[in-house]
């Protein structure tokens, strides 16, 4: 008789996106007549850029043509792709991070849920309240959590590391020592980053304790002040305790493409294994890479055409922030976020939970945004709106909010 992983049922509702997709569905169909503005979840709405469709064109002509054609990838994603992302991501910034560190992957979401999979079940894992619910979720799956009280929306065997207004929406070094901590910079869901001083911090205290952090940089391309560093190998020390994800949803527009990679330099060990070696059998074993067609694409990212066409983008994206930003302030509101991240952090007014402004907004504006409480208990009395939206949109939608 078959048995089910009862972990699953710890779960409590269903994955915070899809409950905000269920409930906009819904009202969408009780009101056919409303055209909602969906400033939810972080999915860009901007074409490929052209050196992008260029590559992908190049690509599917090679697929098509015998003496071109590529099968199987390699298991750790395509040399030009590894090379050019060590090069332009890494070693132009200093950092000494090789081709053959980089795990080539179909996206940040994917690889920060699967890589808790490479360390053992009593692992105590630290993650920042509020958080992005997958490194929460996926340790349940796995066992590793303990109890969830329904009362504190807390699992029993998870440090929260809240970051509210007192701590400028940044973790503080836990007192309880985790083994594994997760960082997320910029961060979703608050836009908040830290410094290069303060993410050393956290580099010498994993060091100093033989934790590891998995470091989720996909937002990084929206990082405009220049004390915020775009990886933590930046760091002194991080090739012995970081494993870094990185994304190309938010800054290329690949949400529809689906493309990321996992960097885990070969001096993070446990005796004498590495963990390189360990998701490298772990790639190898059970996860189909990236396509050719998505891995070139993957590359024009990187093409002197790429870059300015990519900036373009994201500068437009950040626009909208700067339109999310400045119009809340004006309607009276008390915002964070949006200056070196796509995710705008609001303060719900008069008190309302998360919840009720979430209703508030789609009924009385018919504007869709995030539920700060949905990503952990100190995310409650906070609502996240993002920047990926068209800029007609965006406008509307501000417009709409301050008339509401
Ligand atoms: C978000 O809205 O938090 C992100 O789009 C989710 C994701 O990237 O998976």
């Amino acid at each position: 008789m078959f048995k089910i992983n009862e972990d699953y049922l710890k779960l409590p509702g269903s994955y915070l996106f899809s409950t905000i997709a269920k409930k906009i569905n819904a009202y969408q169909e009780e009101n056919p007549e409303k055209a909602l503005i969906r400033l939810g979840i972080g999915d860009v709405t901007q074409p490929l850029a052209p050196a992008i469709i260029e590559a992908l064109h190049g690509a599917v002509e090679e697929m098509g043509n015998a003496s071109t054609f590529h099968g199987y990838a390699p298991d750790l994603g395509y040399e030009f792709l590894r090379s050019a992302m060590a090069q332009n991501d890494y070693q132009v910034r200093g950092c000494d991070i090789k081709a053959d560190e980089i795990f080539i992957s179909d996206g940040a979401k994917g690889d920060s849920g699967n890589i808790q999979e490479i360390f053992a079940k009593n692992n105590k894992i630290a993650v920042c309240d509020p958080v992005y619910p997958v490194y929460v979720d996926t340790n349940v799956m796995a066992g590793r959590t303990g109890t969830y009280d329904p009362q504190t929306e807390k699992w029993s065997d998870v440090i929260y590391m809240p970051c509210t207004k007192a701590t400028n929406f940044a973790p503080e070094l836990p007192k309880e020592v985790p083994d594994i901590i997760y960082l997320c910079f910029p961060n979703n869901p608050t836009g908040s980053t830290i410094t290069k001083a303060e993410l050393q911090k956290w580099v010498d205290y994993a060091n100093e304790h033989k934790a590891v952090i998995i470091y989720d940089a996909a937002y990084e391309a929206y990082i405009t002040e220049a004390d915020v560093p775009h990886t933590i190998f930046e760091c002194e020390g991080a090739r012995t305790c970081a494993i870094e994800l990185r994304s190309f949803s938010k800054n290329a527009g690949f949400t529809g493409v689906r493309l990321g990679a996992a960097v885990i330099p070969k001096d993070i060990k446990s005796g004498d294994t590495t963990l390189h070696s360990l998701w490298a059998r772990r790639h190898g074993t059970k996860y189909n890479g990236a396509p050719y067609i998505v891995q070139k694409a993957g590359e024009a990212v990187y093409s002197p055409t790429g870059k300015v066409q990519l900036k373009e983008q994201v500068a437009y994206y950040m626009n909208n922030a700067k339109v999310i930003y400045n119009g809340l302030k004006e309607a009276g509101y008390t915002v964070s976020g949006g200056v070196n991240a796509p995710y705008i952090w609001l303060e719900t007014p008069k008190g309302m939970t998360s919840w009720d402004f979430f209703d508030f907004l789609l009924e009385k504006a018919n504007v869709v945004g995030t539920p700060g409480s949905g990503f952990g208990p100190s995310g409650e009395g906070y609502f996240r709106l993002t920047a990926f939206g068209t800029y007609e949109n965006t406008v509307a939608a501000i417009d709409r909010i301050k008339k509401a």
